[in-house]
């Protein structure tokens, strides 16, 4: 079996879910890929620290040169911010390492460069992660959209901000408090200000509008709004008069080849309305196009878990699958009773 050779940048949530994803699933990534990764360093700011996961002092390095003396097959970045995140992955890419990260400021400020030189040195960038947690919507736009004339990208895209606004209006409790639930569960950004403030959902809507139109909007472009000024008063009222209240992020196009708007904010959602149902962590997407019409894709939009398994699935992306060994089938005896 080929083994693939991969560097690990940062050992936070999103880089601790990889890594346990590698370890508990890497029969099933065998199986399915005829390949087995293997992490040989893990980059991180402070190797004395306390981590989830065991085995992995002897990985960790903090000297990213140190990493690329070895030489790596990939990269997989998990620390997030624009720097030094840009000048690693740059250096990967340079190397001729694939790169694959979860970090949606880089991207949504300089993907399309990084994309560029990554094409230059015959190497590939994903980003799945990057928007939507495990919802794999990137490469539902890639792969699956590529003949329809997108028309709008809409919903919801940032996880700690639903959680927050569903807790506060469901369950009455304060933004401080479930703010600092969200950052105990690793939804949170390192600065929560991205959050909550609708700057995360803007970069996330920056990336999809890139892949959904071509058109590269600056964050600060966006009209942005964040929900820092909804009280728990308003969540009540809102409800009372058949709403909830939503951080929706929308992109739309205006005509062919014509302009592109794109937008975050507090939303009143009818109650009938699928997005009102769509609470705590979870995301939706709703793109709609000229053929397909219409697809909604929803699932856990932050957190260990989802996040990992949409950096773990670029991974495993990155090379030719073989195709499955067939398994026998057996048709059940009985049919089953559908369990909510
Ligand atoms: P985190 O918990 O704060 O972890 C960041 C990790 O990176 C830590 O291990 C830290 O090292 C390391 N690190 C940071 N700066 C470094 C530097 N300059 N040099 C070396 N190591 C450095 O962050 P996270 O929540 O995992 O998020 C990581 C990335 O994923 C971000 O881009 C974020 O936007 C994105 N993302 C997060 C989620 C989520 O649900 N959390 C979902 C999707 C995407 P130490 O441990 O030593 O401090
Ligand atoms: N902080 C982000 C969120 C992480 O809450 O949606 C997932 O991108």
């Amino acid at each position: 079996m080929d083994r693939i050779d991969v560097a690990l940048l940062g050992l936070g949530t999103v880089g601790t879910g990889v890594y346990k994803m590698l370890q508990s699933n890497q029969d099933v990534i065998a199986r399915r890929t005829g390949l087995l990764f293997e992490v040989k360093h893990i980059l991180v700011r402070d190797p004395n620290k306390k981590r989830k996961v065991d085995g992995v002092k002897n990985l960790l390095t903090t000297r990213f040169e140190e990493i690329m003396a070895t030489g790596v097959d990939v990269v997989m970045e998990a620390m997030g911010g624009v720097e030094p995140a840009r000048t690693y992955i740059e250096r990967a890419i340079r190397s001729r390492c694939h790169v694959v990260t979860a970090n949606k400021e880089l991207i949504a400020k300089h993907g399309a460069e990084l994309e560029k030189l990554a094409q230059e040195h015959g190497v590939q960038l994903l980003y799945e992660a990057s928007v939507g947690g495990g919802i794999p919507v990137l490469g539902t736009l890639q792969h699956f959209l590529k003949a329809n004339r997108i028309l709008r990208v809409s919903g919801i895209l940032n996880g700690t901000t639903n959680f927050i606004l569903t807790q506060m209006g469901e369950h009455q409790r304060s933004f401080e408090e479930v703010l600092a639930e969200a950052q105990r569960l690793g939804y949170a950004e390192a600065d929560p200000t991205a959050d909550v403030e609708g700057f995360d959902a803007a970069h996330k809507l920056t990336i999809l509008s890139r892949l959904a139109f071509g058109a590269v909007v600056p964050v600060d472009e966006i009209a942005r709004r964040g929900i820092t000024d909804i009280s728990p008063a308003e969540l009540e009222l809102a409800h009372r008069l058949g709403y909830r209240i939503k951080l929706l992020a929308k992109a739309e196009q205006f005509g062919e080849e014509g302009p592109v708007a794109l937008q975050v904010g507090p939303t009143l959602v009818p109650l009938s309305h699928p997005l009102s149902g769509i609470n705590g962590v979870y995301n939706a997407i709703h793109i709609e196009a000229d053929t397909v019409q219409d697809v909604t894709l929803v699932g856990q939009g932050a957190g260990e878990q989802p996040t990992a398994s949409a950096m773990v699935e670029d991974l495993c992306n990155l090379f030719r699958l073989p195709l499955p060994r067939p398994l026998s089938y057996r048709r059940p005896l009985v049919l089953p009773v559908w369990e909510e």
